[in-house]
């Protein structure tokens, strides 16, 4: 694994002089953020050595450097989830490779089924802490002690800071922006209504397939850690609508305006 990041590490910075910052993972129709980078170097993911190559036609993933908000940032546009058949090390692997190119802090959007009942389609949740759903954990298997710890501690995942400067920046804007706690399953089905009632049962506000590999790694490597989930259908409803991923795209559409806004204000106070 180390080796692999290294190789993959040399790899970029003989393209890329600039170190950036923080890392921005993009979710499912969040990539609007894009727009308002000035774009230094972008590389197709299938051009970098140890990247998983996507088995999606059409979805070539983009490594994006470049400045927004006046900070150098390296921007993943596409991400990889474990429901196309990744292992969770090769979902989380540009995460590793990130921090390896300096970043200190992680941003992560995502799409979610909101299953807190005053949640509202197009809403913001701000991830204060998750429930790991998924059937594994990335950091299962040698533990590499120059990454991390065997057993990290995980009592504050996203970095409360962060949190409530969000949420300052949410309320300036009126932005209905909730915190709550974010549950990952593996998908791809969506839920079925009883799983929905579950998760709110067992204290998820919102659900979704991604960002907990993610989160895991980058406490691992002692990343600070940034998410929000766009709300983008509601689940456990007395009345339960079906779901779509169009919907769900569509919805996160709509909402990106206000998840990029909280992004650029967040990352232009960075040090
Ligand atoms: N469930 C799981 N994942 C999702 C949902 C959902 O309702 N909406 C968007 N991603």
């Amino acid at each position: 694994m180390s080796e692999k990041i290294q190789q993959t590490v040399s790899h970029i910075l003989s393209l890329v002089k600039t170190k950036p910052v923080a890392g921005i993972i993009l979710g499912s129709g969040l990539g609007g953020l894009v727009k308002e980078i000035s774009v230094e170097h972008s590389l197709g993911y299938s051009d970098i050595p140890n990247f998983p190559v996507s088995t999606v036609a059409g979805h070539q993933g983009k490594l994006i450097f470049g400045k927004l908000s006046g900070k150098n940032v390296v921007v993943m546009q596409g991400r990889f989830h474990f429901y196309e058949g990744y292992s969770m090390q090769e979902i989380t692997f540009p995460v590793r490779v990130m921090k390896f190119l300096g970043i200190k802090n992680l941003f992560i959007s995502n799409a979610a089924g909101g299953v807190n009942p005053a949640y509202q389609i197009g809403d913001l949740m701000i991830i204060r802490d998750h429930i790991n759903l998924m059937p594994s954990n990335p950091l299962i298997g040698k533990n590499s002690e120059s990454l991390g710890l065997r057993f990290p501690d995980m009592s504050e995942p996203y970095n409360k800071n962060i949190i409530s400067r969000a949420k300052e920046i949410a309320e300036r804007k009126n932005i209905r922006a909730h915190v709550g706690v974010y549950a990952a399953v593996s998908g791809p089905t969506f839920e079925t209504q009883a799983e929905y009632r579950y998760i709110r049962t067992i204290g998820g506000d919102a659900v979704g397939m991604s960002t907990v590999p993610e989160a895991i790694v980058a406490v691992h490597m002692k990343l600070s850690c940034f998410a929000v989930s766009v709300i983008t259908d509601l689940g456990g409803m007395e009345e339960q609508v079906p779901v779509s991923h169009l919907d769900v795209l569509k919805a996160a559409e709509e909402a990106e305006g206000k998840l990029t806004h909280i992004f650029k204000e967040l990352i232009s106070s960075l040090d």
